[in-house]
């Protein structure tokens, strides 16, 4: 059986009140019987915050990226051993949003899951076509070399195991367009097939994740298919009650 996991990205969201009052409401949680793993990704000017108050409960957390390099003059950014210093245990990699803002080649990005998988933080690479693609119907040729790209590049192949992927396509991302779960079943399985192909991966143990405008009324459907493994939410996960909601329909 695969690790089942919801996870919740806050982006840029919020101030320190809101995000009190989210991890207030997160930290009597604790971990359904069925083991899935709930993981939250604050700002992280908020990890200090985060990590004394989800402390004693089952939410794990995490950063929404993180530096490719170990340490230096690097004004701003932040590295692995700094998320350590406040219990992280995910980064999120690749999202569509630092790849079209922040232009983060696949160079870098193998280069953050190398950094990630060598100090004992999980990588949860993101993979996606954009609207164009999808209308061109190039979604299966541009996340082939989404992961061909990245994963083969990675240098620590025997950590590879604890990667987890998300598949979000960027138009259903903030725009309420939803994947039917049927059409993202299919690109998961598509996703599994090449991860086999990558030296150090196993598609059918790699958790993968679906991500865009997941909401408690249509994530029943969507974590019921064979392939998707859980979520990556955006929106809905600002409001902690809806974010719960959203892990109990993981069956
Ligand atoms: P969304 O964002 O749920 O608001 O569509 C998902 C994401 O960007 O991870």
């Amino acid at each position: 059986m695969r690790e089942q996991i919801v996870a919740g990205n806050w982006k840029m969201h919020g101030n320190l009140e809101d995000v009190c009052a989210r991890l207030e409401h997160l930290s009597s949680y604790k971990n359904k019987s069925d083991g899935t793993k709930v993981v939250v990704f604050p700002s992280q000017v908020y990890l200090a915050k985060t990590q004394e108050k989800l402390l004693d409960s089952s939410v794990e957390w995490g950063a929404q990226t993180v530096s490719e390099h170990p340490e230096g003059a690097f004004t701003g950014e932040i590295s692995c051993e700094m998320l350590l210093d406040f219990s992280c245990k995910w980064v999120i990699i690749g999202h569509s949003e630092r790849r079209q803002y922040f232009n983060e080649s696949s160079d870098m990005l193998a280069a953050k899951i190398d950094r990630c998988l060598e100090n004992g933080l999980r990588p949860i690479y993101c993979v996606g076509e954009t609207r164009d693609e999808y209308e061109a119907k190039k979604t299966h040729s541009v996340i082939e070399e989404q992961i061909s790209a990245v994963l083969s590049k990675v240098a620590n192949v025997k950590l590879l195991p604890r990667l987890v992927v998300a598949y979000e396509p960027v138009w259903a991302i903030g725009t309420g367009l939803t994947a039917t779960p049927e059409y993202a079943n299919d690109v998961h399985g598509l996703i599994r097939e090449r991860l086999s192909g990558i030296d150090g991966l196993e598609g059918d143990d790699t958790p993968i994740l679906y991500g865009g405008s997941v909401k408690p009324d249509n994530a029943a459907e969507l974590f019921a298919m064979p392939h998707i493994d859980g979520g990556l939410v955006g929106g809905a996960s600002l409001d902690a009650k809806k974010f719960l909601e959203i892990v109990e329909c993981i069956k």
